[in-house]
């Protein structure tokens, strides 16, 4: 069984104080929840707060949203996954739809990071996902090939299970329509198919593939109970530490 995984990606959202209230009330509407990894993603300038602050909660851990794949060196205004270890960051998510659509990354740049996350030992949070006229020219699976292919190249079976993969459909994103169930439990069988190509079955089988786009917690049981849903990648919705913990519980409760 794959335990599941919920993550929090605040976007460029929220300051010290706002940090710091949400942090206190997820910490008490969790308790030690233990049943679901949960991942709180802050911008950057919040990493240290979250992390000294869930310090070492058993229920909680900090990702980051992005990162250069170089360990250091002159990028300015770039942060290294050194960087990231240093403030006891264990996820960092890559290839964001808004990374690549509004900053111009690459499958191939976001293969890099995916490399440069395993060597810090981090764990990369890779996101795929299709645009709404991809949908509709039928080229789901074309585009979700290409980015895992760009994505997890040069990347061995032991560094693929340790990865998470997050199909994200741009068109659900911050627009208030999720994918069905059906939807996203279609591409999320793809994607383990394609893991199973690229790897082999057993590693396919070990990896979690969380679904992104629009979660709530009034849709989130009925996606999170899909066979191959492993988990969620939460925008608008996780910015309440009420509505977040919602979604965590219904990971919890969520039975294939
Ligand atoms: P929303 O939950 O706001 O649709 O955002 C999803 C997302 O982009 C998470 O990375």
């Amino acid at each position: 069984m794959r335990k599941k995984i919920v993550a929090a990606n605040w976007k460029m959202h929220k300051i010290v104080a706002e940090a710091r209230s949400y942090i206190q009330s997820l910490l008490v509407e969790l308790g030690d929840e233990t049943d679901v990894d949960v991942v709180l993603v802050p911008p950057f300038t919040l990493l240290q707060l979250c992390s000294e602050m869930v310090g070492e909660s058993p229920a909680v851990k900090i990702g980051a949203q992005n990162m250069h794949p170089a360990m250091s060196g002159a990028f300015t205004g770039e942060i290294s996954p050194q960087m990231l270890r240093d403030l006891f960051v264990r996820y960092v998510v890559v290839g964001h739809s808004e990374r690549r659509a509004l900053f111009g990354e690459s499958d191939h740049f976001v293969g890099e990071k995916v490399r440069a996350a395993h060597e810090a030992s981090l764990r990369p949070i890779l996101c795929v996902g299709e645009k709404l006229e991809e949908r509709a020219a039928d080229r789901v699976h074309e585009v979700i090939d290409r980015q895992l292919a760009g994505g997890l190249e040069g990347i061995g079976p032991k560094e693929m299970q340790e990865t998470i993969i997050a199909y994200e459909p741009v068109w659900a994103i911050g627009t208030g329509h999720n994918a069905t169930p059906s939807q996203a439990q279609d591409v999320h069988s793809h994607i383990r198919a394609v893991i199973a190509r690229l790897f082999d079955q057993a590693t396919a089988d070990r990896v979690r593939i969380q679904y992104g786009g629009s979660v709530k917690p009034d849709n989130a049981a009925e996606l999170l109970r899909q066979p191959d849903i492993d988990g969620a990648l939460v925008g608008g919705a996780s910015l309440d530490p009420r509505s977040f913990a919602a979604i965590v519980k219904a990971a919890r409760d969520a039975k294939a």
